[in-house]
């Protein structure tokens, strides 16, 4: 063990290449491997907004650009993908990346999927994170998928202006898990790919919640009051109509909530203690 905790690479030469680290979890990735003395490519859009970490060196690409990403993954023994931000065409730029990590060599990838990941998930978005799954398992590179829950620190965030989060939730409830234990379950992997290949791990909190209860507990962390008022399905989209968005996008949007109302997100595993040996955080 390590000083933060993490098992001693299996592979300490292994060339770790990080996608996302001018985001939220890959950020938080590059990180705890930095403390761990991990050889790090951080693999970003704008090497201008990458984290300075010791031990790192930046490479520019993006996932649709398949070329520049074989060349940006060249030498790469284990990657972790962090999936891209929602766009229309975000399944086709995931398969190219995943097709030049094959062809660069690479010989482990890591993916952030979605809780509940099927072809007829209730949430949309979680039917791409299926397919590209499906992609991983087509090319036959070793594999492990982290299938994250909601992220807990984005719940404050559904609330609107005026403290109110609206959407067609019912009284459903989510295992929400902090992006930050999402990142040391995916250093933990990444630092010992072979203990993990083929897995797939479930990663929630350690409770399921109500946007009620967390509405309540938004409430007096912040000191914002903040409450939940349930819609109906034909109010969620009447009431994100103005905001002019496509329709990927809106159905993305109000199928969050379906998806707690039909209990696709109520589930609770002991996957990030048992992995981290520290109990998820909470709320
Ligand atoms: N489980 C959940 O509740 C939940 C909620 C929201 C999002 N997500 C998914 O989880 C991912 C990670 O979450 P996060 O909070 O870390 O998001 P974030 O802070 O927005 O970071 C996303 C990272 O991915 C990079 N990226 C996005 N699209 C890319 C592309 N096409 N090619 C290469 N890099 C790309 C971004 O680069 P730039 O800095 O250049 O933009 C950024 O570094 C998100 O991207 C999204 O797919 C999950």
């Amino acid at each position: 063990m390590t000083t933060t905790g993490l098992p001693l690479p299996l592979a300490a030469t292994g060339l770790i290449a990080v996608t996302g680290a001018t985001g939220h979890v890959g950020g938080l990735v590059a990180h705890d491997l930095s403390r761990e003395g991990a050889r790090l490519r951080l693999v970003v859009r704008s090497s201008a907004r990458a984290p300075q970490l010791p031990g790192a060196t930046v490479t520019e690409t993006t996932y649709g650009d398949h070329d520049r990403s074989v060349v940006a993954l060249d030498g790469v023994d284990v990657l972790l993908m962090v999936s891209a931000a929602e766009s229309a065409d975000r399944l086709d730029q995931h398969r190219a990346f995943i097709d030049a990590a094959v062809e660069a060599g690479v010989h482990h990838v890591v993916y952030t999927s979605f809780l509940g990941a099927a072809p007829d998930a209730t949430f949309t978005l979680a039917r791409d994170h299926w397919a590209t799954e499906e992609h991983l398992r087509a090319v036959g590179v070793p594999h492990t998928i982290l299938r994250d829950s909601f992220y807990l620190d984005f719940l404050p965030n559904l609330a609107g202006p005026d403290g109110a989060i609206r959407g067609p939730a019912g009284d459903g409830v989510l295992g929400a898990v902090a992006r930050a234990d999402v990142a040391r379950v995916a250093a933990h992997v990444l630092l010992a790919p072979h203990e993990h290949a083929g897995q797939t791990y479930e990663l929630t909190g350690r409770e399921a919640l109500s946007l009620t209860q967390a509405a309540r507990i938004t409430s007096e962390v912040t000191g914002r009051e903040t409450v939940y008022h349930p819609e109906t399905v034909e109010e969620a989209y009447a009431s994100r109509a103005s905001y002019g968005a496509p329709d990927w996008q809106v159905d993305a949007w109000v199928s969050t909530y379906t998806a707690i109302a039909a209990g696709e997100l109520a589930l609770v595993t002991d996957t990030v203690e048992r992995l981290t040996g520290r109990r998820p955080l909470t709320l």
